[in-house]
């Protein structure tokens, strides 16, 4: 685990940026899922911003690490978002994008989107590898869809599983940790005060820690980065 801490949130997803091309130079498919929720805004406008025209986007295949069950047109929508911050500025191949599709059957969609990465990605141990997963942490301590009152579906044999917001409701598509577990690089961006006390147990192994999923997250490789402002990593010793 390698915590890189920063300044603020611009400073987070300059660094982030600067850590993704960086990644990306190989001339190689590179595959990656990207998580949804507010956090990645600014890293994925700082990203187009400041590598929109030097990425070579046509190597790279964008998947989610999670979508709400809403259509590709809502505002709750993981695409909408990543579409309006990142995939609208760069000259990305459309068949490079692999959505989850929030507006299917969400046992369907978590049975399409398993063969989707069986699919595409290459398998290690006879499960999908991603290069990178991205992941954001929730003020819960949830990471992609697995959220605490569920946290048995971290440990499905499934690589994607149909989880419920503890709150809303709302279903969700998840890919479980056995596929976050099996990427050669694990990031976490996580910033903002309200994220500080679960990323302080988690970091520090205290508390509750161990009733959170984005506690297991522990990629086999060893190859997990918290990048982190001040203020999500006020509670770390
Ligand atoms: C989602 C995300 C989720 C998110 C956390 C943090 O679909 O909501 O994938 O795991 O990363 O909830 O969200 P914020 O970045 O909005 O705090």
């Amino acid at each position: 685990m390698e915590l890189k801490i920063y300044r603020d949130k611009q400073e987070v997803a300059e660094q982030f940026s600067s850590f993704f091309a960086d990644r990306v130079k190989s001339e190689r498919e590179y595959h990656v899922a990207l998580s949804g929720g507010s956090t990645p805004k600014i890293v994925f406008d700082v990203l187009a911003e400041k590598f929109g025209s030097s990425i070579n986007w046509r190597q790279i295949h964008f998947y989610w690490g999670d979508e709400r069950c809403v259509p590709p047109t809502d505002a709750d929508s993981n695409f909408k978002m990543t579409v309006e911050h990142l995939l609208a500025k760069i000259d990305i191949p459309y068949e490079n994008i692999h959505r989850i599709k929030g507006e299917d059957e969400p046992q369907k969609e978590a049975l399409r989107y398993t063969e989707v990465l069986a699919e595409n990605l290459p398998e290690v141990n006879e499960i999908p590898q991603f290069d990178l997963v991205i992941l954001g942490m929730g003020d819960d301590g949830h990471t992609a869809s697995i959220f605490p009152h569920e946290i048995h579906l971290w440990h499905s044999e499934k690589s994607c599983e149909v989880a419920v917001h503890p709150d809303s409701g709302q279903k969700r598509v998840s890919i479980t940790g056995k596929i976050i577990n099996g990427a050669k690089e694990v990031a976490f961006l996580v910033t903002g005060a309200g994220k500080a006390p679960k990323v302080g147990e988690i970091v520090n192994k205290s508390g509750n820690f161990q009733f959170y999923p984005a506690t297991l997250v522990a990629p086999k490789s060893g190859n997990l980065y918290w990048f982190l402002d001040e203020a999500a990593a006020a509670n770390l010793s």
